[in-house]
């Protein structure tokens, strides 16, 4: 295996290795880094013989070529959207590259160094690879290196993007990425990327439901199982912003950073902001499959707090019992919950202070007298003695001003002092930038999980950012807050985690808001959507899935018709559909018939003979969701292709006609597997190359789950 890092000195080459990539840049002689190559796999001389990127004839007019620099900066004859615009205090925008030495603090870490030959301003790229995955990791720190004493001026970046990452020019490109909205998130769209540039962003404050932090680049030619693919995703739970140019002579690059068009960083003397790391990833062949596969296994590897832990079958009251949650309603709903083989029991919203809607409350963190007269712990007892974890709703970054916190520090809140603070579902957005608001969060937090014997947290948060200002920040610098928002959600979850290490927390923000390999990096479960609808979240777990793995996944079987799309659909569908990522069930359980619940109690049992499967197997998208008419088909595959599930759903079949047999991936051909359904036995090349026969009922809303065992 070559070394991860090796540098050509003559050239001023360096090689990143991955263990089926390569990626290389050069400092050139005027000190700029200029980029090289980003695919398969290259030798040390191989890469110190490439021409940079983009290099060739260009007309004064066209200026610099924008897809060249390893960060796009601004100034000279560049005309491309930069990743790095700073200003200096005198007026000049503009920085100029000079090379200042590298470091390597490790045998996979690289930073490389460059200093403004006139202004007090370092730039640091850092470039990290992994000894087990493609993904490269990258970074910029700037460092203001003027001195407190001598009253240097402060430095304002515009925008101070974490990488720019440039692709080799093809005939075609095309883009794949998530968009969304509330209950309806992270639908995968494919289309040919567009010349001139391109924004995916977020200025919600968060990750948002309207976009995801990742793009997915291909030359026109990939499909799910064949062809080369390029991506990146930022690990960031703010705003954020994705800029892609594709150059008329098609070349491609990509700024990836932090904060929207209008946030803004200032550097003090002495100080340095580093960046979130953008972590890029590309693979030779297998297409868009190979690619989700390759994030799944890299984020379960480096990224996910226990990737080996199975997901328990749990059950969240919110469908059921609303903000009504009382001690009498819940203990019966966990009873039934129990009955159904549920292992970990949700109380959600509606359980503490004022809060019975959602005009008050949020803010006093103590147990509604009136539903839960002495407190959580008969609740949390009961849950126990069932043999559940216990889990609790919070939401912790808001607050409704009809709230005593809120009577006691109305400048806790996003404000400006001359604007109206706009509500959203009646709440404002307390500032986590304010360090006694993440040490008040906190201590209540840590108080709650610890006398109430918590086993789980569900974080919620309901609300974009709106008046985001932070009128009294002591250094004036209020824009700020974008940033440390964030941070300081991110350090209350840390330090929870770190007090407290049995406890597991689910990420949610009204549904799939606030879901980055950020929060992945620091929760087991993300509640991906509000929508319920089976045959909707099949769409939505389709495109979560592309980046994030189905482990991480929650998804409930509820209540028909459902309660946000009026569907009634099958109880088996419905879990099939929830079965197909880590399952739970949220419907009001009191009100389902003796049948319903015995058909439960089955499919849960049977989720848990394959959830070892669904949720560490590999993942095969046999066919993607779309038309109802059509199949639906994942499979999941054991790392050693002993068993096999294959989940299909079919909601309205035409003319009475079964489907063809269903083609199955990954499996040894010389391997014989039985179908545990019926007995049968099947070769792997016969479900590779014929498929296997699904026998779905003639009926609407039909589904299998089909598992394969190796004999
Ligand atoms: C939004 C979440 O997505 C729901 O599951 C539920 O927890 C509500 N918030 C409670 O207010």
């Amino acid at each position: 295996m070559p070394a991860a890092l090796s540098h050509d000195a003559p050239t001023g080459t360096w090689l990143l290795t991955t263990r089926s990539t390569s990626y290389a840049l050069r400092v050139d002689g005027q000190g700029v880094p200029r980029h090289v190559h980003w695919g398969g796999p290259l030798t040390l001389a191989d890469a110190a013989s490439l021409p940079l990127a983009g290099a060739g004839p260009r007309s004064s007019f066209d200026g610099r070529t924008a897809a060249s620099e390893e960060l796009s900066v601004d100034g000279a004859d560049r005309y491309g959207p930069p990743a790095l615009r700073v200003r200096f205090a005198d007026g000049t925008r503009a920085l100029t590259w000079q090379a200042d030495g590298h470091e390597q603090p490790d045998p996979r870490t690289l930073l490389l160094r460059f200093r403004d030959p006139h202004y007090p301003l370092r730039t640091t790229l850092g470039y990290r690879v992994h000894p087990d995955t493609d993904v490269i990791e990258r970074w910029t720190e700037l460092t203001h290196t003027g001195g407190a004493d001598d009253r240097a001026d402060d430095i304002l970046a515009l925008r101070a993007d974490s990488a720019t990452l440039s692709l080799p020019a093809r005939d075609d490109y095309r883009l794949s990425h998530a968009v969304g909205q509330w209950a309806a998130e992270t639908q995968l769209r494919r289309t040919p990327l567009p010349y001139g540039e391109t924004v995916l962003t977020s200025r919600t404050g968060t990750t948002s439901h309207l976009a995801q932090p990742w793009a997915i680049l291909d030359a026109g030619d990939a499909t799910e199982e064949h062809g080369q693919v390029w991506s990146a995703a930022l690990a960031w739970s703010g705003s954020w912003q994705i800029t892609l140019l594709r150059t008329p002579d098609n070349q491609l690059a990509l700024n990836l950073g932090a904060g929207h068009d209008a946030v803004t960083v200032t550097l003090r003397p002495g100080e340095t902001h580093t960046t979130p790391p953008v972590l890029a990833l590309h693979v030779a062949e297998g297409g868009f499959g190979a690619l989700s596969r390759a994030w799944h296994a890299h984020l379960r590897a480096h990224v996910l707090p226990h990737p080996r832990e199975t997901r328990p079958v749990l059950y969240n009251s919110w469908e059921a019992t609303g903000f009504g949650v009382t001690l009498d309603n819940q203990k019966r709903l966990a009873s039934l919950a129990a009955s159904l083989g549920v292992e970990l029991f949700v109380m959600d919203d509606g359980w503490f202070g004022a809060r019975r809607d959602d005009h008050a409350g949020l803010g006093d963190w103590t147990p509604y007298p009136g539903a839960f007269p002495d407190g959580l712990r008969p609740l949390a007892d009961e849950v126990h003695r069932l043999g559940m974890a216990f889990g609790l709703w919070v939401e912790p970054e808001m607050v409704n001003p009809d709230s005593d916190l809120h009577r006691a520090h109305p400048d806790w809140v996003l404000h400006f002092p001359h604007r109206h603070r706009t509500e959203l579902r009646h709440q404002l957005v307390l500032n986590f930038a304010r360090p006694e608001v993440t040490a008040w969060a906190f201590d209540w937090l840590t108080r709650l999980v610890a006398d109430n014997d918590v086993d789980y947290l569900k974080w919620d948060m309901n609300r974009p950012f709106s008046e985001a200002g932070w009128p009294d920040e002591p250094s004036g610098r209020g824009d700020r807050l974008w940033f440390d928002h964030v941070r300081g959600y991110h350090a209350v979850v840390d330090r929870l985690r770190a007090a407290h290490p049995r406890l597991r927390i689910e990420a949610c923000s009204g549904g799939g808001g606030r879901v980055d390999p950020a929060v992945l990096a620091r929760t087991d479960q993300v509640w991906i959507s509000d929508n319920t609808d089976a045959a909707d979240r099949l769409v939505i777990q389709h495109g979560y899935t592309q980046l994030y793995p189905v482990r991480t996944m929650a998804a409930w079987v509820t209540d028909v018709p459902n309660q946000q799309t009026g569907r009634s659909i099958p109880l088996r569908f419905r879990f099939h559909s929830a079965m197909s990522g880590v399952l739970g069930v949220g419907g009001d359980l009191t009100r389902w018939r003796p049948e319903e619940l015995k058909e439960a109690e089955q499919l849960v049992a049977e989720y848990k003979t394959v959830r070892h499967l669904v949720q560490h197997g590999e993942l095969f998208r046999l066919r993607p969701p779309g038309d109802l008419q059509r199949l639906t088909a994942v499979q999941y595959l054991a790392a050693d292709a002993a068993e096999t599930a294959v989940f299909a759903w079919l909601p309205q079949p035409r003319f009475g006609l079964p489907p063809a047999p269903l083609r199955l991936a990954g499996l040894p051909r010389d391997a014989r597997y039985r179908d545990q359904r019926n007995g049968r036995v099947h070769s792997g090349a016969a479900l590779l190359e014929r498929g296997l026969d699904l026998d779905l009922p003639h009926t609407d809303w039909a589904s299998a789950l089909v598992h394969l065992v190796r004999l």
